[in-house]
């Protein structure tokens, strides 16, 4: 799919960018241009260092902010396909600093939308998350609002035959400032802080970030919105994964924080659609027919006031499969118990 195509990953330098980075390396060699797009120039550099020209030529580095649309629009130039992975994250930071939230994830993502359609880009694909649905927080709020703004894209697009949309999943595993880091840096001391027992989440692997984002640059007709089926787990197991010899201190919820994270609401049901691996979230207003839609993918509609919560998910990661994950994924050094 990508072979003879140019590609540009805004956040290239982050968790999931570098994973997407490699996996399109490794399986499209034929890529015209990976562009990686961000701000700090230090990591970039060190990601050069692993991706040296004389091995991969296709590879570009570009210094720019999604704030800044000229910058953005220079980028854009000659590429096809956009993933859009550059977001502040942090719910506290972005708590605390509402506006300079506001202005990467929001103006940001319509930056990248207006750039995308003076230029010949053909596909984008933004990333969301689960805190996007019934938001709590500022930062689920402005990643809502960012979906809102690639969906719509859409509408505005006139014959343009470029195609918007979005995947949103949840926490994935030991990426930059998720739990399992903090846990395994945490172990040390003796004590793991939970916020509270009962606490739960989704659970998805890089990998699995990266194949729906390929899913969804391949198969998207414009303005879904793709909801992975993922397990769930509880925080207290992730602790006694990590740390089993460690004390459990609840230290009560976070501002902004759930105690369990959605990913469809009860009233996106009415415009869900069950592909099998994942769900869609299709548009209200559809540019193309729905009836099409169900036909070509084989999808369901899923049932009135459906609701997938990481709460009442029928899927869990057990205590053994969490260890035996982080192993894989996360820490070489983690031994399993
Ligand atoms: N990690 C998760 O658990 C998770 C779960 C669900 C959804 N997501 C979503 O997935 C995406 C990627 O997350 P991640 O975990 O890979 O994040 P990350 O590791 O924090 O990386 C963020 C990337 O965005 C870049 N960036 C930040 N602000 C920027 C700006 N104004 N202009 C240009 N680049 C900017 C950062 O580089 P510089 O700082 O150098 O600019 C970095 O490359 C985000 O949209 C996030 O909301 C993540």
């Amino acid at each position: 799919m990508l072979t003879g195509k140019s590609v540009l990953i805004t956040g290239g330098t982050g968790s999931l960018g570098k994973a997407l980075t490699n996996h399109i390396l490794e399986t499209y060699p034929g890529v015209k241009r990976l562009v990686i797009f961000s701000r700090d120039e230090q990591k970039q550099f060190n990601m050069a260092q692993e991706y040296p020209h004389d091995n991969f030529p296709q590879i570009r580095f570009f210094i720019g902010d999604v704030r800044d649309y000229d910058r953005v629009k220079r980028a854009l130039k000659g590429i096809d396909y956009v993933i859009h992975a550059a977001a502040m994250k942090h719910v506290p930071i972005a708590e605390y600093n509402p506006m300079e939230c506001v202005k990467t994830n929001i103006l940001g993502a319509e930056n990248i939308i207006n750039a995308c359609l003076e230029t010949e880009v053909e596909r984008v694909v933004a990333l969301s998350t689960d805190k996007a649905a019934a938001p709590i927080n500022l930062y689920g709020a402005t990643k809502l609002a960012s979906d809102k703004l690639f969906v719509a894209a859409n509408n505005i697009k006139g014959w343009n035959p470029i195609r918007f949309s979005v995947v949103r999943y949840g926490n994935v595993m030991g990426s930059n400032g998720s739990v399992i880091p903090f846990f395994l840096n945490k172990k040390k001391e003796g004590v793991l802080p939970i916020t509270d027992a009962t606490m739960t989440r989704f659970n998805i692997s890089l990998q699995g970030g990266v194949d729906m984002v390929m899913h969804a640059l391949e198969t998207a007709w414009g303005g879904e919105i793709f909801v992975p089926k993922i397990p769930s787990y509880k925080i207290t197991d992730v602790a006694e994964a990590i740390g089993p010899e460690c004390e459990q201190k609840v230290i009560g919820i976070r501002p902004g924080e759930k105690i369990h994270e959605e990913m469809i609401t009860s009233s996106d049901s009415y415009y869900t659609y069950d592909l099998g691996r994942y769900y869609a979230i299709v548009p209200a207003i559809p540019r193309w027919s729905v009836e099409d839609f169900v036909k070509e993918f084989n999808a369901e509609k899923v049932p009135a006031g459906f609701q997938y919560n990481s709460g009442e998910n029928t899927e869990w990661v057990s205590v053994q499969e969490l260890r035996e994950l982080i192993k894989e994924h996360v820490d070489e050094t983690f031994s399993v118990c």
